[in-house]
């Protein structure tokens, strides 16, 4: 516990006051290897007291610039006031009665809220659970359900989550799935749309591509669903060519699979649209999201096609936690915040001055062989110059270089070479431009 608090009125300044990370946060972090699972990684061992606005306060004091939002989560800020206070009131009222046994309206809120604000008009229905994984894996059940069918598609680079269907959909051997297998069955993998690594192939070149495979490998008459980020977060930012995920979609549709966006990453402003589906007007059967959807409170969802939502019987979904009163009141603080404070606009001008500044940079620097990204969401990734051979240990050198200089900075990719940026829409200008400045030092000096 701590006496600071949090949220947009702690001072918005980038603060060193020990080495990064200091004495205290040392000490803890002591005590973290001594008593934790070592599989929990941790990127930077600096303990946080509070947050909010676009920094994260630690127990020795520092202040460091918040780009990477918890990974996607903290999109309207870290302690955003109006989720503090909603969850604050809804603690007080009750915490949990789960909503299969005695149900509550915040849920139904919740519901109703995603049924509108999701890409397509038709009819929808929605269901919540506790994390992306979760809510990936519910989707997959849904769409079996609906085709009584069972293969599912994947893409090459997807992340999906760390349970067994969402490590078998997810492609990244290390550090995801390596020793963890046997994982579960009927799941098969096509190649993604990666303009920058596919020599020119367009969108739907790329897509034709993919139906090929799973036309050759699975046969549209197994086939319950797709499932793709329509960018790819854990990936690297791999923002598909235009065209690729229209073409999917449609092939999907004349062949009776379904069509998964996971906008567990993407979804909530973060990419300057409510979903990235948006960007192309593409319209999915069903949408997982989570993360940004509850300001840090765990909570994800399944929202689709009402016919397709209505296959699975009674008692088939659910869970314990599923749709928890307090994540649910988070939510709606969530949702108001981005619709009263134009946050999908914020998204936009925030990455606008990030791919503004990471351009400039490239073309001073051959080590930067992509800038890409939408919205609040954009990375580099790095190569040997003039090559598009990976350089990861430049992506850990440049992001370890920004950590002690107070400025948090993700790494991510299959090959471990790009550095993404995720900040919270609630940084203030100055904050992200002094953590760009700090971005630009780091290059310079690896
Ligand atoms: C696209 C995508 N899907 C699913 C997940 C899994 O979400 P969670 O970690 O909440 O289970 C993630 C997490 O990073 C993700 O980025």
């Amino acid at each position: 516990m701590t006496d600071i608090a949090g949220g947009p009125d702690l001072p918005q300044e980038r603060r060193l006051v020990t080495e990064i990370p200091g004495p205290k946060s040392l000490e803890l972090h002591a005590r973290k290897v001594a008593s934790v699972a070592p599989g929990v990684g941790t990127m930077l061992p600096v303990y946080t007291v509070a947050a909010g606005g676009g920094v994260i306060v630690d127990v020795d004091g520092n202040s460091l610039i918040d780009l990477g939002s918890g990974i996607a989560v903290t999109t309207v800020g870290n302690a955003a006031p109006r989720v503090s206070a909603a969850v604050a009131q809804q603690a007080a009222a009750f915490t949990h009665t789960c909503f299969m046994i005695t149900p509550y309206e915040g849920y139904v809120r919740v519901a109703e809220a995603l049924n509108r604000l999701t890409p397509g008009s038709h009819e929808k229905r929605s269901v919540l659970f506790n994390s992306g994984a979760e809510a990936v894996e519910n989707a997959v059940k849904i769409a079996r359900s609906y085709t009584k069918k069972q293969a599912v598609v994947a893409f090459d680079h997807a992340y999906h989550g760390r349970t067994n269907l969402t490590m078998a959909l997810t492609a990244k051997n290390m550090p995801y799935k390596s020793g963890f297998g046997p994982f579960a069955a009927e799941i098969y993998r096509a190649p993604m749309s990666y303009p920058f690594r596919d020599d020119g192939v367009d969108g739907p070149a790329a897509a034709r591509r993919a139906i090929d495979v799973i036309d050759k490998q699975i046969g549209a008459g197994n086939l319950a669903a797709v499932i793709i980020e329509p960018i790819q977060g854990e990936g690297g930012f791999v923002v598909p060519a235009d065209g690729f995920l229209p073409a999917l979609l449609d092939w999907c549709h004349a062949n009776n699979v379904v069509f998964i966006a996971d906008e567990v990453q993407t979804g909530f402003a973060r990419t300057g649209e409510m979903f990235a589906c948006d960007h192309e007007g593409v319209v999915p059967d069903l949408i997982a999201t989570a993360k940004g959807i509850a300001g840090g409170l765990p909570l994800s969802a399944v929202t689709g096609r009402a016919d397709m939502m209505d296959a699975p019987h009674v008692g088939g979904l659910g869970g314990t936690y599923g749709g928890n009163p307090i994540a649910c009141a988070a939510a709606l603080a969530v949702i108001e915040t981005i619709e009263a404070d134009g946050l999908v606009d914020r998204a936009r001008t925030i990455g606008k001055t990030m791919l503004d500044r990471l351009t400039t940079l490239q073309s001073a620097d051959p080590r930067i062989g992509d800038v890409r990204g939408r919205g609040a969401m954009v990375a580099v990734e790095l190569v040997r110059p003039g090559t598009t051979e990976p350089d990861a240990d430049l992506a850990r050198t440049v992001a370890a270089a920004s950590h002690v200089q107070g400025v948090v900075v993700l790494t991510c990719g299959t090959y471990g070479n790009v550095l993404r940026l995720l900040p919270p829409l609630s940084i203030p200008d100055h904050l992200l431009s002094e953590g760009l400045d700090v971005l630009e030092r780091a290059f310079a000096s690896a």
